[in-house]
């Protein structure tokens, strides 16, 4: 069967290179006789994998010598509790509310301590980012960001840097840009968006936040261990690593974050320009904060957008249905998006109004 052109918000479009290596690796990885998913993650032929991805998230992130990079499990979502048990330990943190998972993120920091909230943009349906902000009150631990809201299609195109240690939840928009890394303290992200398949978590911490971590705690919970035990503490996501060692292969083969970044705003810019070249659709984010990763829009008919997420899916477009808790469109054009597909999306969307508008 032919493939058609994936739209989904994750797990996600793949680089299609990536795919067919991995096919092969399922057989027969690397020289070794056997397949990726069938090597223990404590053989020579994974050690490889492993630190060949931790060299290349470090190259292309710039990150320093003495921040951590582990593979965990359970998602971006058990980041969400996990950094506040580990290091707010009835602190304070300051938490920036723009959207759905920022939200969620915030909800669980406050079973750990005091969460400040100066800024929401909830009662607009999280439609912007702040473009500025207060320093956060005296001895807050961390700043916690989303710098990509994948419901909600809006982004922060700057690092909202406020004098405190920064955490960032990269989940959709990783890699998708150059960011200097060494400036944040926690950096977390599922990989099902921008890196690889779902059941990997990527966190990144830095050294000096061991000392503070809680080691009161399950062990599985304690970063401490995962790092002692270079994410091996338990059985990691071992194909989740491959998937993620190959795209960031693929990412650097392409000319690093300054290459993809180029690709990704071009490739927003044509489904903007098309959002913007009549009144008929509605861009739903404001426009500084538009996402170059999630595209929302709307035709402002709930029944007419129902009908072009069905046509578009029947003409070889799927994933272009909103987020259930907000409905509309969105269009997620990921790191991996092909060109073909946001062509095909562009003309869709323009027979589209010359059908309904
Ligand atoms: C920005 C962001 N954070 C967190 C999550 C939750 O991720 P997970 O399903 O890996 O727990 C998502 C999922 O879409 C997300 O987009």
């Amino acid at each position: 069967m032919t493939r058609i052109h994936n739209f989904s918000a994750g797990p996600a479009v793949l680089p299609e290179s990536v795919l067919r290596e991995a096919q092969e690796a399922i057989w027969e990885h690397g020289g070794h006789g056997i397949g990726i998913l069938e090597c223990s993650h404590r053989s020579a032929q994974f050690d490889a994998v492993i630190d060949s991805a931790r060299a290349r998230i470090k190259r292309l992130m710039n990150l320093s010598d003495s921040q951590h990079i582990l593979f965990l499990h359970g998602g971006a979502r058990t980041q969400f509790f996990m950094l506040p048990m580990n290091v707010l330990r009835g602190g304070r943190a300051t938490y920036l509310d723009t959207g759905t998972w920022a939200e969620g993120a915030a909800k669980d920091a406050r079973r750990y301590g005091t969460v400040d909230v100066p800024f929401s943009s909830k009662a607009t349906g999280w439609d912007h980012v702040p473009a500025t902000l207060d320093t956060p009150p005296e001895g807050t631990v961390y700043l916690h960001y989303t710098s990509n809201n994948t419901v909600a299609g809006t982004e922060f195109h700057h690092v909202p840097d406020v004098g405190v240690p920064l955490v960032c939840d990269m989940s959709s928009d990783i890699m998708s840009r150059p960011v200097d890394g060494s400036k944040f303290q926690f950096i977390y992200a599922g990989a099902q968006k921008n890196m690889g398949p779902s059941g990997v978590t990527l966190a990144i911490l830095e050294d000096s936040w061991l000392e503070r971590c809680d080691k009161d705690i399950p062990e599985m919970l304690q970063y401490g261990i995962h790092v002692k035990k270079e994410s091996m503490y338990n059985t990691p996501c071992t194909f989740g690593i491959y998937v993620i060692e190959r795209v960031t292969a693929w990412l650097e083969g392409l000319g690093g974050l300054e290459a993809i970044d180029r690709m990704n705003q071009s490739q927003a810019d044509r489904v903007y320009g098309e959002i913007d070249r009549t009144g008929f659709w509605h861009g739903k984010a404001q426009l500084g904060s538009r996402s170059r990763m999630n595209i929302t829009f709307t035709t402002g008919d709930a029944d007419l957008d129902t009908r072009f997420h069905k046509e578009a899916a029947a003409a070889g477009l799927s994933g272009l249905k909103g987020h259930r808790s907000v409905g509309g469109l969105r269009a997620s054009i990921y790191n991996a998006q092909t060109d073909a597909a946001v062509d095909a999306l562009v003309a869709f969307m323009g027979d589209f109004e010359a059908r309904n508008g």
